[in-house]
Parts: C-alpha cells; sequence; structure tokens
C-alpha cells in the first residue's frame, strides 16, 4: 500500500486531537474471471491488490462516531445508537458495519476515526469493500476480542451495502478484501464458503488494469436488476420443477432454462445464460491454470467480455473499445472487471507486448475520448489487518 501510517495519524491527530489511535488496513480487489456469478451461487477468482483503505481509530469513550475523511476532507459525527445514520455514503460503510457488528453482540462503542485510500474510486476495484472489511476488522480487533471469524466479516461488509447502500452485491469483494493473501488469488465457492489459494506467478505474463475512468458507480444502477434477472429465472425453474433443490442459477441447468422460455423475459434469459456460462468458464480457467495454459485462460477471460458486453449488458463503448485495442494488439487475455457499467479492462499479457500494448491503448483512447486511461499494473497483496 502506497499510503503510509504517517499520512494518516498527522491528520488524524490535526482534525480529532489528542493520542494516536491503532491503525488497519483492507485491500481493493482484482477479479480473474467469475463476475455476477456470486449472488448466483457461483464461483469467483479474486485476489487482493496492493491498493487499499488505511484508518486510524481510537475509542472515545461516548456513543458517539468521530470520522474525518482525509481524501474528501470531511467531517461527520453520529451517533451507534440512532438507527438512521449520517447521509453521505463514505460515513454510512462505518455507520453499517458498526451497527451490524453491534447486531452480531461485539459491544462496539463510540470511536474516533481518520481514513484514507488510493483504490481509484469508481474503477471497479471495491474502493467500498476495503472501507467495510477495514472497520469490520478493526471493530472486531479492538472491541470484540476477534471473536468474530473471517467470513462473518466479509459477511458484515456485504450487508452493509444491502441495508445502509442499497447495493444487492454478492459477497466476493468482501470476501478478498479480508481473506486476501500476497501472491494467492483465491477461488472462492459462493454457495459454499468454501475457498482455495492459487499461487499466482504466471512466468512470462502480466496482469494490467486500464481504467476507462468512466465512473462505475453500483449504487442506483442497474446492477439490482440484474440480480433481479437471475432470480425471476429461478423462480420459473421452481414453479416448472417444485421438486427441485433450486436457490440460484447455480443449481440450474441449460435445459431449464430453455424450458422458461416465454415464462420470463427474453431478457431475463439472455441474463441467465452469461451466468450459466460464467459458471463454467471458470472452472475452465482452474483447470487451465493448473496445466499452466495461460492461452486458454486468456481465451476465457474474452468469452467473459463478450458475455458482460452482449449477454450481461454492463459494458460500455470505452471499454469495448480498449478490449479491441487488446485484441488487435494480441493480448492473451481481456475483459470488463467488477460489476460493470464502467471502471477498468483487466488484461493478461505477455511480457514482451505489454509495453506496446500499453502505450496503443493509451494513445488510442485518449485520441478518440479525449482523456487517458489510467494504466494500473496489478500485484497481489495481504488482506484486511493491524498495521501497529
Ligand atoms: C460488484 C459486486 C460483487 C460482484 C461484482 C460482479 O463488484 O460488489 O459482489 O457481484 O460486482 O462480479
Amino acid at each position: 500500500m502506497k499510503l503510509k501510517i504517517d499520512d494518516v495519524r498527522t491528520r488524524f491527530i490535526k482534525h480529532l486531537g489528542g493520542e494516536p489511535g491503532s491503525v488497519y488496513a483492507s485491500p481493493g480487489r482484482i477479479n480473474l474471471i467469475g463476475e455476477h456469478t456470486d449472488y448466483n451461487g457461483g464461483f469467483v477468482f479474486p485476489g487482493a491488490v496492493e491498493q487499499g483503505m488505511i484508518a486510524e481509530i481510537r475509542p472515545n469513550g461516548s456513543r458517539t462516531i468521530r470520522a474525518y475523511s482525509i481524501d474528501l476532507k470531511d467531517y461527520a459525527e453520529f451517533s451507534i445508537d440512532d438507527k438512521k445514520g449520517p447521509r453521505a455514503s463514505h460515513f454510512r460503510y462505518i455507520f453499517g458495519v458498526a451497527r451490524e457488528m453491534m447486531a452480531l453482540g461485539v459491544p462496539v462503542q463510540g470511536f474516533d476515526t481518520a481514513f484514507a485510500g488510493d483504490v481509484p474510486n469508481g474503477a471497479g476495484m471495491s474502493s467500498s469493500a476495503a472501507l467495510e472489511s477495514c472497520y469490520a476488522f478493526a471493530l472486531n480487533d479492538i472491541f470484540g476480542d476477534n471473536k468474530i471469524d473471517k467470513m462473518t466479516l466479509a459477511k458484515v461488509g456485504q450487508a452493509t451495502e444491502h441495508k445502509y447502500i442499497g447495493v444487492n452485491c454478492g459477497i466476493m469483494d468482501q470476501f478478498a478484501s479480508v481473506f486476501g493473501k500476497k501472491g494467492h488469488l483465491m477461488r472462492l465457492d459462493c454457495r459454499s464458503g468454501e475457498y482455495q489459494y492459487f499461487p499466482w506467478n504466471p512466468k512470462g505474463y502480466k496482469l494490467v488494469l486500464i481504467n476507462s475512468c468512466v465512473k462505475h458507480e453500483l449504487v442506483g444502477s442497474p446492477y439490482n436488476d440484474r440480480r433481479k434477472s437471475c432470480e425471476n429465472c429461478v423462480k420459473a425453474i421452481k414453479e416448472l420443477h417444485p421438486e427441485k433443490e433450486i436457490t440460484t442459477l447455480r443449481e440450474a441447468t441449460w435445459e431449464e432454462l430453455k424450458e422458461i422460455e416465454g415464462k420470463v423475459s427474453a431478457e431475463d434469459i439472455k441474463r441467465a445464460n452469461f451466468v450459466l456460462g460464467e459458471k463454467d468458464r471458470v472452472l475452465a480457467v482452474c483447470d487451465a491454470l493448473e496445466r499452466g495454459d495461460y492461452e486458454e485462460v486468456g481465451q476465457k477471460m474474452y468469452e467473459t467480455h463478450y458475455g458482460l458486453s452482449k449477454e450481461y449488458e454492463v459494458s460500455c463503448e470505452e471499454l469495448d473499445f480498449l478490449n479491441d485495442i487488446a485484441k488487435e494488439c494480441s493480448v492473451t487475455g481481456s475483459r470488463i472487471m467488477g460489476g460493470g457499467f464502467g471502471g477498468c479492462t483487466i488484461n493478461l499479457v505477455a511480457e514482451e507486448l505489454y509495453d506496446n500494448f500499453v502505450t496503443t491503448a493509451v494513445s488510442k483512447f485518449q485520441e478518440k475520448y479525449g482523456k487517458k486511461p489510467v494504466v494500473i499494473n496489478v500485484v497481489i497483496g495481504d488482506g484486511a489487518r493491524k498495521l501497529c
């Protein structure tokens, strides 16, 4: 993480006064493959990045949280007993996490806090999960004797999105932020909660994000509509097959999708088609990785991009353009990363093609859209932790 403890500490003391507290950090994430599969009970393949959120926290002996956002230069005070909480979303994340931890029986008290982050906002790298996970981890440590297990901490962040922000997200981002491990990607089965670390050291390849800087904002975005489409299909399959145990598209088959044509909208079917395809692609990528077959990994990434763009329809012109450039530059794999509607492409590129790809992507994008995309080299880092 480029952010230093001292940067946060100086501001903490300046804006909140008194003695230093404890400092915690939690990262953003990338996802190699497995998009919009988490809330469908499928597999995801994320890893934590070096960029993240960092927060200094000091209990203040009251029932009030006094919070300062270093990046936004914004200050607020709110009671942990007030059910409504603050309005600004950057404070609502902290409030939501505190309330959810209290609901789990953690005796959270008031605290003073200052926080900052270096996950580019709106890049689809999950700055919000980084913030939630940072506070969930910290409050567990400060007030809860670390009694809450890591998966539950991830769920605290997810519940905060659902109840306090209004995004019905899956578990991938918070899971990655809490469980991240330097040099490793993680395959999570979102139905069972089982996960496995995969060393990520693709010899001869680099992972690079190209941030279109088209603002990705899941709040109020059609993200929730996509999820609804998937649920509509599950409901229709259950109606046709009452005996079948089905709660998510994970349990659905291609035949069943065919059967419900006409019972749900054509759009819903199109969305579910993507999800079923993506489910297979994640497993194919895992096999390919075990064989060291990066060409196959890359091929699946392009297929995912196509599906996200044409079936799930969460791409935008700029991201499709970046994907086309990747193809033209013989990049091994490229696709939209994260929820979509803007943000980054993730690219798996052979080392010898890297320079040409990055230069071409930046110049062609700038020529077409009048602004430079931002190049972010991926370094896989650790998950939520205490820094001091
Ligand atoms: C967002 C959500 C995740 C996941 C991705 C898409 O990042 O927060 O839960 O659904 O979109 O894969």
